[in-house]
């Protein structure tokens, strides 16, 4: 199976101005990708899109938009029709996290979290699956995560978003095989970015990947062929994630939450609950 040819292709990139984003971003474009980068900070994206232009000949085109605000897909295909630009492909990657105790956690937060990380997932997805489905070439990657794998106690609604996310694209990976589209849930585990500048849990322990390494093995598999709809980032991690499949309910939960909380600064706190 050959590699997907991205020249003369147009892929939407959100959550471009940092991290797993930004490298996506640089990694469709070396192939040749023009790119449309989406996130608030549209410094950022200015700087990426010129870095772009300049170093591979493609067309950076900066978006900046606030994902958690309703109607993100629409507001989107507004943006990028009134600059003319035909879309072939789409990374749904913005997203962001928060950790604690479900109790404690800000209301308003965790609304903006659902928002930004399945909400709006959904409906920029909508609204552009119809050029993403005629193009027939492109991508749809929506980033996951491995947290996506198992309940998450402490990380209950950033599990519970990304568990929609996998299984939201692993459905729309198979609505989506006459079409040519080639639909992937990407999981990145730890991964060394800015995702863990605003979590209340501080450090993860762990072994991290680079924002590359997740890019690549998302690139790597959709290079194969829409064969597979879902990856995990890493051996280890998607080890880590087949261990559900061969336990209760009751111990993924109980497994999930012992290692969620070794991996965090807050096991002190969490085994004097
Ligand atoms: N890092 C990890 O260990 C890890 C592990 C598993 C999954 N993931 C997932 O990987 C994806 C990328 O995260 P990352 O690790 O690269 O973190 P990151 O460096 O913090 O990047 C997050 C991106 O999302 C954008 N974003 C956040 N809120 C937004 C909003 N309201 N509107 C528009 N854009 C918004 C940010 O842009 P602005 O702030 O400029 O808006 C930024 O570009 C996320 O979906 C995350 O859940 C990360």
């Amino acid at each position: 199976m050959a590699g997907i040819d991205f020249s003369s292709q147009s892929t939407i990139v959100t959550g471009a101005s940092s991290g797993i984003g930004a490298a996506f971003a640089r990694a469709l474009a070396t192939r040749g990708s023009d790119v449309i980068l989406v996130a608030r900070r549209l410094d950022r994206l200015r700087q990426l899109a010129s870095e772009l232009e300049r170093d591979h000949g493609v067309r950076a085109t900066p978006i900046a938009l606030d994902l958690s605000r309703r109607d993100a897909g629409q507001t989107l295909a507004g943006e990028v029709a009134a600059r003319g630009l035909a879309v072939t492909g789409l990374v749904n990657n913005a997203g962001f996290g928060t950790d604690g105790p479900f109790h404690e956690e800000d209301p308003d937060r965790l609304q903006d979290e659902i928002a930004v990380d399945v909400a709006n997932l959904v409906d920029i997805t909508r609204a552009f699956i119809e050029p993403l489905r005629q193009s027939g070439r492109g991508i749809l990657v929506n980033v996951a995560s491995m947290a996506a794998y198992a309940p998450g106690p402490d990380m209950a609604v950033y599990s519970a978003c990304k568990a929609f996310v996998l299984s939201f694209t692993e459905a729309l990976w198979y609505e989506s095989r006459p079409s040519g589209l080639r639909v992937l849930s990407l999981a990145p585990g730890l991964t060394r970015t800015e995702f863990f500048d605003d979590l209340a849990g501080g450090a993860y322990h762990g072994s991290y990947q680079t924002p590359e390494e997740v890019v690549a093995a998302g690139l790597r598999s959709l290079d194969r062929g829409n064969r597979r709809p879902s990856v995990v980032s890493g051996r280890g991690n998607a080890l880590a994630t087949a261990l559900p499949r061969f336990l209760t309910r009751r111990r993924t939960v109980l497994f999930s939450g012992t290692l969620g909380a070794r991996s965090r600064d807050t096991v002190a706190a969490t085994a004097n609950r």
